[in-house]
């Protein structure tokens, strides 16, 4: 990795960061990352300062929330999993595992990074010629991260997740536990977005976090669990997933007081053939029983067009369209008279 003026920032980085309001490229002058809008960007500690908040409360009470939480959550953390009598660091590679990351030379993405709980050992799993990029929104978090790390190891942004500076189609795999879909603290529909546009087609997306399952919110589990920390209240909102994503699946973790979400981003909508005839009386395809629907007409209409279609022995499908065409195009011709 080499590192460009001022030692401040690699220059390979440039590479895939950008402005996370325009979008446009960065690049490096006297320390600062100056956008093509001409928006310096500050470099604290050689973590850009990339931050554009989008939700004023919800951004700042992360913010104050974890500036407190720095310095003591890597002493209390493995607690959260001992509570489910599982070992942290075996759920955490658990998760990451389903991120396939066996795939030759891979750009990998972890969002909500924290202290690098999490980075530490995505980093473990990568091939030499990969590259690791993590960001969060707390500069004292992350700053307990970089200590876990050699200098040009990983790549870091203080940065917002629902404004990502990153540009689009840069990562192979993207990871998050316990920010993305935390609904105190985050708007999971901006994530997701974001998510899908900086993965490339075919990334895989490993999310996990504090959720209670439905089923359990009223028992004894739930109850104190949420008692404790109001985080286990928290509901994965499947909705905010975009249309982009295929082969979603969602399954419980620590008890079922923890969700994994996993998916691949596809393009636009899913396939699907809407095209082919439609075997049976009706007839006419998905698309056409869709988008082809007229006004209404009277008992008496509906009755002579169902015999007549009878006496012809084609659907309703061929014969309305077939009927309704040949009149319309006399009436446009002007054959037809009153
Ligand atoms: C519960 S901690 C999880 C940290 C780490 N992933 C782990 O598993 O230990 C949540 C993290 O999300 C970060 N965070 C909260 N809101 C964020 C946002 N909008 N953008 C980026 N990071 C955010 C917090 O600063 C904090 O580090």
């Amino acid at each position: 990795m080499k590192s460009s003026e001022n030692n401040c920032v690699p220059e390979d980085f440039l590479d895939v960061l950008c402005d996370p309001v325009t979008r446009q490229s960065l690049s490096l002058k006297d320390g600062k990352l100056i956008s093509g809008s001409g928006t310096e960007y500050e470099i604290h500690h050689q973590i850009p300062d990339l931050v554009f908040i989008t939700d004023q409360e919800k951004n700042q009470y992360a913010l104050e929330l974890f500036k407190e939480k720095a310095n003591i959550y890597d002493e209390h953390q493995h607690l959260s999993f001992e509570t489910f009598c599982c070992k942290e660091e075996d759920v955490r590679n658990q998760l990451i595992s389903r991120l396939n990351l066996n795939r030759g030379a891979m750009k990998v993405l972890e969002l909500n990074a924290g202290t690098g709980r999490d980075t530490v050992l995505i980093q473990k799993k990568l091939s030499e010629d990969s590259k690791l990029y993590a960001q969060d929104i707390s500069l004292d978090m992350l700053q307990v991260l970089k200590s876990k790390f050699n200098e040009g190891e990983v790549y870091l942004t203080q940065s917002n997740a629902e404004a990502l500076p990153y540009k689009s189609n840069s990562f192979d795999a993207v990871y998050s536990f316990g920010g993305v879909g935390m609904e105190t603290y985050s708007d999971t529909r901006r994530q997701m977005q974001e998510i899908c546009r900086v993965a490339k087609k075919g990334a895989k997306v490993v999310i996990g976090g504090l959720g209670m399952a439905e089923w359990l919110k009223e028992s004894e589990f739930g109850r104190i669990l949420i008692n404790h920390n109001a985080h286990y209240k928290n509901r994965f909102n499947l909705a905010a997933l975009p249309v982009d994503a295929r082969n979603v699946s969602i399954s419980w973790i620590l008890n079922g007081a923890g969700f994994c979400l996993e998916f691949e981003v596809g393009e636009g909508e899913p396939d699907a053939d809407f095209d082919f005839a439609i075997p049976g009386v009706r007839g006419g395809t998905l698309r056409t029983r869709y988008y082809g629907k007229m006004e209404g007409v009277s008992p008496e209409t509906k009755r002579l067009v169902q015999e007549a279609r009878e006496k012809l022995g084609i659907s309703m499908y061929d014969f309305l369209n077939r009927t309704l065409q040949e009149t319309s195009k006399q009436i446009l011709k002007g054959e037809e008279t009153e």
